[in-house]
């Protein structure tokens, strides 16, 4: 970007500019290019020499009389306006003529349904054509992406007169879909409300028209209820064991706010309030509508817990109804979010409550309990005229009459209840997750997300509304929210706006690059695009030797490398094509975005042991899913990272590790020692006991140690542990070792009574 100084003695061209005409001041570049570079794309864009520019008494003319037209020309006059200090007005027109300036016109166009726009730049007028306020507004939002980069400044910009352009274009646009959302989770961290409305406005211009707002969760309840003053007031805050308190809530008021401020930017606010689990927080504040009666506090751990609404008990619905009942006041979308995903049975089995409703209502299992809470309640938000979204649990034990069914664990939820006839929005955890890392789920993925699934006639088709991405913030505050939504929202927003005909990643992604800029203007702090850089490595058995190889997650980055343990700096070596390591090593790796440190360092640990690259074979198979490098993997000599997606580790899905390696001839061993990962929130449990034996010919073992290890409902974070046997010399050709696994999950559980995993990585023999 050029940068010129100027002394401001034209301070006359900008009416409203109130500085002082000696001021020096930094303009603007004159002269960025009038780049068209629109996310999501349009159905049709064809640019056209000249441009339009924008004169400070320029007028937007609305040729309806619709408030919500009008609304539209005012935000998008008072935003020039602030941006350029000059005095563009709105004003409604009564003959349906175009004028020169801005036009925003009503037309009959059935090509362009509910949400489409026509938008033509000539040298003299904009003229943009809908059938309804929100094509006119999309409209105003794709004019808003040719706008000068400075137009996204929230204060005043000085770009020399011939710097306000837009490029005369042809625009014709239509969504693919009607329901283009986010979900935000404000339960598990509390976002303040200015934070939300500015995710309204980034989902606005990105043409999304839902926010879903995630208010109640175990870890807090979010929004004021005046029947019931406790569930803000003691569930809407958690105390640490530190003492420490967290929490805050969204007064009756801050919600009224937050609806009117999306309804201008044609965004539904659709809130959650969950049911019957995910519950703890307004139950540590009412605790008679559980089952045991508590007491609960308000809870500090992640997860799924198992204190829910008690089914059996009439108060509880009359509790719930009062708080839905002010809900239904409050929001003006036609739906109610109610949640219905991860509710425990434990505690309606041992309630005499629940089990006399079960009995009552000749209901076959807790299941179906489920099934009932969840269908009275839509009765009742029907009186209300509301209809319910549920997660795809709520298929279970029979269907709610006009529940929409949001499927996040995969695509069967949506797939059983377009099927049935019920519509589906589609929100996988494969594409739709935000809260996942990069490295699961990055831009390229997002954006091959496809929300039809197969297996749907076609006449089901349109009961797929459309999808959302989800914001779950357990591991995200609200200042790491835009590193995390951001870039990847842009491959939502394409995948659920525009055509599918002639997708191109690689034509998106350029599109998304040059987009950063007016990301940076608007001090949107987005992530990385995907991993910055992945480590791939594989044993040459035979030389005892790695090859190690470097993946770029993006284009432009520079990749540097150590393998002595040491960080890898602005001065290491610079990677440019596969390194071979034939030594035990820690190799470390980093991108370098120019001169910079760009994401998370890589590191990965390789070892020449007596077992590398000899024969092993494994008495029970592996899982398909984490096959870690294949047969040879616990052999080698490459470790896992804390991470069991990492290509390293070996799944046993609720059997036992028994592994018989042979060193080729009788070899003296002084240890033997195995590494497994604990990650007790993805079921992933160590071993219960590690057992060691050798062998002379294969087949006459005797055991040389053995190594036990409890796994308590304590022992809760994600680490490696490795069980190392000293062996003392003990003489042998084969080393056997059998590693028990818990194999079902504990009572203390979450997954209590399904199998659990028992995840190795290396076996190493010194
Ligand atoms: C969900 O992720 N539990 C809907
Ligand atoms: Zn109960």
């Amino acid at each position: 970007m050029r940068k010129i100084f100027l002394v401001l003695n034209v301070c006359f061209l900008f009416a409203g500019c109130h500085l002082n005409s000696t001021a020096v001041i930094e303009p603007r570049a004159s002269a960025e290019p009038l780049q068209v570079n629109l996310v999501p794309k349009p159905v049709r864009v064809e640019l056209l020499p000249g441009s339009f520019r924008i004169e400070p008494d320029m007028v937007v003319y609305v040729q309806s009389s619709d408030g919500a037209d009008l609304e539209t020309a005012q935000l998008l006059a008072e935003r020039l306006n602030s941006s350029t200090g000059f005095r563009v007005t709105e004003i409604r027109s009564t003959n349906g003529e175009e004028m020169d300036g801005i036009n925003l016109k009503r037309v009959d166009d059935d090509a362009l349904g509910e949400e489409g726009y026509r938008l033509s730049v000539t040298k003299t007028r904009v003229v943009i054509e809908a059938n309804g306020s929100a094509g006119l507004f999309y409209g105003t939002q794709t004019l808003r992406q040719m706008l000068p980069l400075a137009f996204e400044s929230a204060s005043l910009q000085f770009v020399p007169m011939e710097g306000w352009q837009i490029r005369c274009a042809v625009i014709e646009d239509v969504p693919r879909f009607e329901w283009r959302g986010m979900l935000l989770d404000c339960g598990r961290h509390f976002m303040d409300k200015e934070f939300v409305k500015r995710y309204i406005d980034l989902l606005a211009m990105h043409k999304m028209n839902r926010l879903h707002w995630h208010l109640t969760e175990d870890q807090g309840w979010r929004i004021e209820i005046k029947k019931y003053p406790k569930l803000t007031e003691i569930g809407g805050w958690r105390t640490y064991q530190d003492g420490t308190v967290y929490g805050g809530y969204y007064s009756q008021e801050d919600v009224r706010e937050v609806v009117a401020y999306a309804k201008k930017r044609f965004v539904m606010v659709v809130p959650e309030i969950e049911l019957p689990g995910h519950s703890v927080a307004a139950l540590a504040a009412y605790p008679e509508y559980s089952c045991t009666g508590g007491p609960f506090e308000v809870e500090t751990k992640w997860g799924v817990h198992k204190d829910v609404y008690c089914a059996g008990n009439e108060a509880t619905f009359t509790f719930l109804q009062d708080i839905l009942t002010e809900t239904c006041e409050l929001f003006d979308s036609p739906y109610i979010h109610i949640g219905g995903d991860e509710c425990p049975k434990d505690r309606w089995h041992d309630c005499s409550k629940c089990q006399a409703r079960i009995k009552a209502e000749g209901l076959k299992d807790e299941h179906e309990l489920q099934s009932y809470f969840i269908q009275r309640i839509e009765k009742f938000l029907q009186t209300k005229n509301k209809s319910i979204i549920g997660w795809d649990e709520i298929l279970e034990g029979g269907l709610a009459q006009n529940a929409t069914v949001q499927s996040w664990r995969g695509m069967g939820g949506a797939i059983e209840a377009v099927n049935s006839g019920h519509d589906a929005i589609v929100s996988p955890t494969s594409h739709a997750y935000f809260d996942y890392d990069i490295s699961t789920t990055d831009l390229r993925k997002v954006y091959t997300f496809e929300p039809v699934p197969d297996g749907i006639a076609n006449d089901k088709v349109k009961h797929i509304l459309g999808g959302e991405c989800n914001m779950w913030t357990e591991r995200a505050p609200q200042d790491t929210i835009d590193s995390k939504v951001f870039p990847r929202i842009l491959a939502m927003a394409e995948v659920l706006w525009s055509d599918k005909q002639g997708r191109s990643y690689e034509e998106f992604y350029q599109r998304v690059r040059g987009h950063y800029d007016r990301l940076d203007e608007i001090g949107v702090k987005y992530g990385p695009e995907s991993r910055p850089v992945t480590i791939h490595a594989k044993l040459d058995a035979k030389a005892k030797e790695f090859e190690v190889a470097m993946e770029s997650g993006e284009e432009g980055l520079e990749l540097r490398y150590t393998f002595d343990g040491s960080e890898p700096g602005k001065n290491s070596d610079v990677y440019t094509g596969p390194i071979t390591i034939n030594r035990t090593s820690t190799f470390k790796a980093q991108a370098f975005r120019g001169g910079k440190v760009y994401g998370g360092m890589e590191s990965k640990e390789f070892i020449v042991h007596k077992a590398t690259g000899k024969d092993v074979k494994l008495t029970n198979k592996y899982h398909q899913s984490y096959k870690g490098t294949g047969d040879m993997s616990v052999v080698d000599g490459i470790r896992g990272t804390d991470n069991f997606k990492d290509g390293f580790w070996q799944g046993y899905d609720g059997v036992d590790v028994e592994a018989v390696i042979d060193l080729g001839r009788v070899t003296k061993i002084n240890s033997v020692k195995a590494g497994f990962m604990q990650n007790i929130s993805t079921w992933i449990f160590l071993p219960k006991q590690v057992v060691v034996s050798v062998s002379q010919d294969g087949s006459t073992f005797s055991e040389v140690a053995a190594l036990e290890h409890e796994t308590t409902s304590k022992a809760g974070k994600v680490y490696v542990k490795d069980f190392e046997a000293a062996v003392n010399g003990a003489k042998g050709r084969y080393v056997k070792l059998f590693a028990e696994g818990v194999k079902i999950c504990p009572a203390w559980h979450p997954g209590a009574g399904n199998k659990c995993w028992l995840f190795i990585d290396e076996i190493v023999v010194e």
